[in-house]
């Protein structure tokens, strides 16, 4: 064969005007779960301000409103909470793979490997309906905090945990996660962490959610959307902020120290984690609400050092670089005085956003269209193919 063969001229060509580097600004979809609302409510779960809900609501409720679509009946609240207690066990298999991890593994690399081996055993692993895909959402619910909490133990060499079976979702992953917790700071604590997972559970098409929606939109299955949006939470521009805002406060390690080196980071050019947003130009209302929470464990626990080099950081990116905080930025603080341990931050966000995720898998099936855009080719124009043994 030694004919040049050329390349196919390209059929249909892209509309560059409607072109924007990271889908700044693109309405790639419609959903009825999240508005982001850039008055006062900041954000409405399902037409409910971020705040009222924050304030008033467990996470279980939050829970049932983004998968069933309203907040539930006092009956309705008491049947879903039996039902994510039942589901607390994980498959001998996924057992005895939290059983086999080991030190040195990220937690998020051992979840989005377990969620998937969770799709391999689910008993509705062959049915795509939207009735099992809730009976998996409800499922995954529950499991989840099982395997963050399992195989950290495992990783870490200590003993299983039995945690008590009555609390609420925020009492049982606290007690999973940072052991038990009594007298106010534990209840603030608790609180603190119900919070934070109401204030996770929802965000339109942020990357992971979009991740989740463009592999549900081939119509594959819920836990293969839900692997990809765990994968992609995990880095650091995205939910791998918390922790990456938690290990710099770690390395600033004390409040006279904070000052000089945010100023050096900036000097570098260095992003400091937990500031900016591509949506939310103008501040996060999620973070303000998560920060008088990391202000109150802070009196209740007696340690201000993480919640003063937060504010010291905090001034000096508004007066130098005009950023505000987002919603990793506080809930790092939240988290450090938890005693939650800091590897641990993002698999926690996956605990609440566990729901986001799978509404927005349902959603985009019951309207499915194929999600698939056009890239602007910048690579080089046609050319001609040299046989192997001819090419110089
Ligand atoms: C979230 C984020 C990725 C949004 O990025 P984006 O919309 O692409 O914004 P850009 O990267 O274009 O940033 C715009 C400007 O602000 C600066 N900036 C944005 N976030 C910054 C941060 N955290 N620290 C320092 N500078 C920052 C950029 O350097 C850029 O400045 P320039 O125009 O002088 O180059 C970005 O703000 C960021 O990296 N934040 C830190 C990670 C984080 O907290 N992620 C969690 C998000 S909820």
């Amino acid at each position: 064969m030694n004919q040049a063969i050329q390349e196919q001229p390209v059929t249909k060509v892209p509309n560059h005007s409607s072109y924007s580097p990271g889908l700044e600004g693109v309405i790639a979809g419609e959903s009825a779960l999240c508005q982001v609302d850039e008055g006062e409510a900041g954000l409405r779960y399902r037409g409910y301000a971020i705040g009222d809900l924050a304030k008033w609501s467990s996470f279980e409720e939050v829970a049932y409103l983004l998968l069933f679509g309203h907040l539930p009946k006092r009956t309705e609240m008491e049947e879903f909470s039996e039902l994510l207690v039942q589901n607390r066990r994980l498959p001998d298999s996924v057992q005895r793979f939290v059983e086999s991890v080991q030190p040195g593994m990220h937690p998020m690399d051992v979840l989005r490997t377990g969620i998937s081996l969770l799709g391999l055993n689910d008993p509705d692993a062959q049915d795509g309906s939207h009735e099992a895909n809730l009976r998996k959402s409800v499922r995954l619910l529950s499991q989840i905090p099982l395997l963050i909490a399992g195989s950290y133990r495992v990783m870490t060499g200590s003993g299983p945990t039995r945690p008590d079976q009555t609390g609420s979702f925020a009492q049982h992953l606290l007690q999973l996660v940072a052991g038990r917790k009594d007298g106010d700071p534990g209840v603030a604590m608790a609180q603190a962490l119900n919070v934070s997972l109401i204030l996770y559970a929802e965000h339109e098409f942020n990357a992971s959610t979009f991740a989740a929606r463009v592999t549900a939109s081939t119509l594959t299955d819920l836990h293969g959307a839900i692997t990809a949006a765990v994968a992609t939470l995990k880095g650091p521009l995205h939910g791998g902020a918390n922790e990456a805002v938690a290990s710099m406060l770690v390395e600033i390690g004390s409040p006279d120290r904070a000052e000089s080196w945010v100023r050096e980071a900036l000097a570098r050019k260095r992003r400091v984690m937990g500031f900016g947003h591509r949506v939310l130009r103008q501040g996060d209302a999620r973070s303000a609400i998560i920060q008088r929470h990391a202000e109150r464990l802070s009196h209740l626990c007696g340690d201000n050092s993480w919640y003063e080099m937060a504010s010291t950081i905090h001034r000096i990116m508004r007066e130098e670089k005009g950023l505000h905080p987002n919603l990793d930025f506080y809930t790092a603080v939240a988290y450090l005085l938890i005693g939650i341990p800091r590897e641990l931050s993002t698999p926690l966000f996956v605990c609440s956003r566990i729901t986001g995720w799978c509404a927005h898998v349902m959603e985009q099936q019951e309207h499915n269209r194929l999600i698939r855009p056009r890239a602007l080719y910048t690579g080089p124009a046609p050319r001609t193919y040299e046989p192997l043994d001819r090419r110089a």
